[in-house]
């Protein structure tokens, strides 16, 4: 029974919005202020100069500051050198209106000091992590004078084959909302504009292909896949970057759908939108443009405001206004969301300071940081009694992985120095050392690990050494944008490699330095021990050691599935029961001949170096009115000898509904330290409201019925205890 429709729209903003009215009354005033400001300084703007603040131009060599001069730029990127950025805004304080630049970058993990990738982020289940990364990431980039970050990439993944997960908050859209928030909060704090991307449906390109297409029905598309970017705009996000995919037939670049009726008549939204990189030219190569004129007025109409660097606005769209295939009052439109960011950023007022040439080295605080990060994001997967490291004698450190400063850091590495990076050998040499153990290193292979030629050496090294630590995983081109992996195994002869150093009998610890979930076959049984370090960042060495020698509890857990094999895939943890449900006894059921049914590790798995229980689950009532809160209690107990975190997880399924709805979601998480010992009682509260969803034909309802809650520290959460909503 439908008991309320459009209910969470309101719920989601309500939740997200600042409270409290005097603040508002101060902002409504500033908010008008600036509309004045932009009114007139529109009234006095030419055709050219509006469509210029809709040109975002490249640092290249083709660079033309005359276009600077003449007011048609609006904002400039991938300008990296402070003295640069500072000649530059001058060009266009000296032109005829003096409007300032957007100065944008890809500041998403760090500039120089580098931060966990944000899918480790998402895994500490921590957002203040994410939101304190974000601000001293934010603080390094406008000291040099950047101002406009193109992040955070908000794009839910289902499908570790798709190289971008590692930039994004995983398989789970309430991660999603929580992280994106987070994030965009962070960079604000630390002075950067933001940008949400990809918008939308990026992460769900067939068969993982980056730019492929993604087909996404209404009810995951409202559920998935953009709560992440109505969480970012509710905290603030200047700016909204349409994907390179088309969605549902239609490139995001050019889909009124998604840019106007959505973003603008739906969600009211007020900033603009900035296209991704030429993705306005790449219209023509999508076939839904014969030239550059009707791309250009097909992305505009659509509801692009800025072209990033196609320059096709720059040429054509003054000439599309003129020939009246597009408004004037749209160009003026678009013009205005542009001066509007620039007016709340503060570019007309602010006093910028004079930009430092360069970032500075890392100092000791943002190296703490960075490390405190890594180590509250590496995701202990499995311990077989060998850690943390303690009574041994001798360490063999294998893999050239171990060895450097570059593999500890991921993609969009912004302006990252390789050597500022503290190796994982060396953080584990270091710490050894304190304890009296010897190291020995052998590389075996590097990242991509071509050549057997080590391979001897490094099982020599392991036979004599009490324990082996195996630091392997993806190099560089194999994480981010445009890499794409139809296998998910160690690269080249690394599963060969590490085959081998089981087989010496000796332990071995496998440290990943991995932008995704890697298929690991078999050897897994055979481990002593396995901790996913995804890219820690610049302190990597000293977390990984942190963690191996338990001078830090590992606490966090998996924000996405970790599949047996790449044939499972697409695999999530709120998939729907079907029909079937799996049973082993009858062949006739969901499942594969040739492969379990289940992920290696389930969505929120992460080990501690102690053990928690939870216990005497709780709901506050059995019976739940439609406007009203669920409450879920539960116990949390440390039982073991060292203090930790864990993470309680609240899921909740829909047991019977118009829809078939999924097997569980997670509904709320709260991350708990405990000394030995120690228990908490935690309590959950979710509005009623959060436990609509979105029928196929587009309404959001919430329906009456019996539920189910989960409480457990993974997606295979099995505290239970049902209740019932009932109508109004
Ligand atoms: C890239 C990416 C986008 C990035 C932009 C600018 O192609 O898709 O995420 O922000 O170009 O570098």
């Amino acid at each position: 029974m439908l008991v309320r429709n459009s209910l969470r729209r309101f719920a989601l903003c309500a939740v997200l919005l600042p409270c409290g009215l005097a603040p508002l009354a101060a902002r409504a005033q500033d908010a008008a202020a600036i509309e004045a400001r932009v009114d007139g300084l529109l009234a006095r703007m030419t055709l050219d100069e509006k469509v210029g603040q809709l040109n975002l131009a490249s640092n290249n060599p083709r660079f033309d500051r005359s276009e600077v001069t003449n007011g048609h730029v609006g904002g400039v990127l991938a300008f990296t050198h402070g003295p640069d950025i500072a000649a530059i805004q001058e060009v266009a304080r000296g032109s005829r209106l003096g409007i300032p630049l957007l100065v944008g970058l890809d500041v998403v993990h760090g500039l120089r000091t580098m931060f966990p990738v944000p899918l480790a982020e998402a895994a500490s289940f921590d957002p203040a992590l994410a939101r304190e990364a974000a601000t001293l990431a934010a603080r390094e980039a406008a000291a040099i004078g950047v101002n406009w970050t193109f992040a955070p990439m908000a794009d839910l993944s289902r499908d570790p084959r798709w190289g971008r997960m590692v930039e994004g908050f995983g398989e789970d859209p309430l991660l999603g909302r929580v992280f994106t928030a987070a994030r965009v909060t962070g960079f604000r704090e630390g002075s950067l504009a933001t940008t949400l991307k990809h918008f939308a449906g990026y992460g769900a390109a067939i068969g993982g292909r980056d730019y492929d297409a993604a087909d996404i029905g209404t009810g995951d598309l409202f559920d998935a896949y953009l709560p992440p970017f109505r969480a970012g705009i509710a905290a603030g996000a200047t700016s909204i970057m349409p994907a390179f995919n088309t969605l549902n037939g239609v490139p995001a670049t050019a889909n009124p759908y998604l840019l106007t009726d959505i973003l603008r008549d739906r969600w009211r939204y007020d900033g603009f939108t900035v296209s991704d990189w030429y993705a306005i030219g790449q219209l023509i190569d999508h076939g839904i443009a014969a030239g550059p004129g009707e791309a250009t007025r097909k992305a505009f109409l659509a509801g692009t405001d800025v072209d990033m660097a196609s320059g096709l606005y720059r040429g054509y769209l003054a000439e599309e206004v003129r020939a009246g295939r597009v408004p004037d009052a749209a160009v003026t439109e678009a013009a205005r969301r542009v001066l509007r960011a620039k007016f709340r950023m503060g570019l007309f007022d602010r006093t910028a300071p004079i930009p430092a040439a360069e970032p500075p080295a890392p100092t000791d605080a943002m190296r703490a940081a960075t490390r405190r990060a890594a180590r509250d994001s590496m995701v202990l997967l499995r311990n077989a009694g060998a850690l943390p490291l303690a009574g041994l004698r001798r360490i063999a450190v294998v893999g050239g992985m171990a060895d450097n400063g570059r593999d500890l850091i991921g993609p969009h590495a912004a302006l990252v120095r390789w050597e500022d990076g503290v190796p994982i050998l060396d953080g584990i040499r270091q710490r050894a050392q304190q304890s009296g153990i010897a190291v020995d290193f052998a590389p075996g292979c590097d990242a991509g690990c071509g050549s057997p030629d080590g391979f001897d050496a490094a099982v020599m090294a392991a036979g004599g050494a009490d324990i082996v630590v195996a630091v392997m995983g993806e190099p560089l081109d194999f994480t981010g944008e445009a890499a794409s992996r139809a296998h998910l195994t160690l690269p080249g002869r690394g599963a060969e490699l590490l085959d081998r150093l089981v087989g010496t009998g000796k332990p071995v610890v496998l440290v990943l330095l991995a932008s995704r979930p890697v298929e690991l076959g078999p050897v897994v049984d055979r481990l002593a021990g396995l901790l996913m370090a995804w890219f820690p960042g610049t302190e990597g060495g000293h977390a990984v050691a942190d963690i191996l020698f338990g001078d830090a509890d590992p606490s966090a857990k998996l924000p996405v599935s970790w599949p047996r094999s790449v044939g499972q895939l697409p695999m999530s943890y709120d998939r729907l029961p079907t029909g079937r449900p799996p049973d082993p006894k009858n062949r006739f059921t969901l499942r594969y001949v040739d492969e379990e049914l289940s992920p290696l590790f389930p969505f929120g798995f992460g080990l501690t170096y102690t053990r928690f229980a939870l216990s005497d689950l709780a709901v506050a009532s059995r019976t739940l009115r439609s406007d009203g809160i669920l409450e879920v209690a539960v116990t949390l107990a440390n039982r073991g000898e060292r203090a930790g975190r864990d993470v309680a997880q609240l899921y909740v399924r829909q047991l019977v509904g118009s829809q078939s709805r999924p097997l569980r979601q997670l509904k709320a998480f709260e991350k708990v330290a405990l000394a030995p010992g120690e228990t908490r009682r935690i309590a959950f509260r979710v509005p009623a409201a959060d436990l609509g969803y979105t029928r196929q034909d587009g309404r959001f309802v919430l329906e009456a019925g019996p539920y189910e809650a989960f409480v457990g520290d993974s997606s295979d959460a099995n505290l239970s205890a049902r209740f019932e909503i009932v109508g109004e």
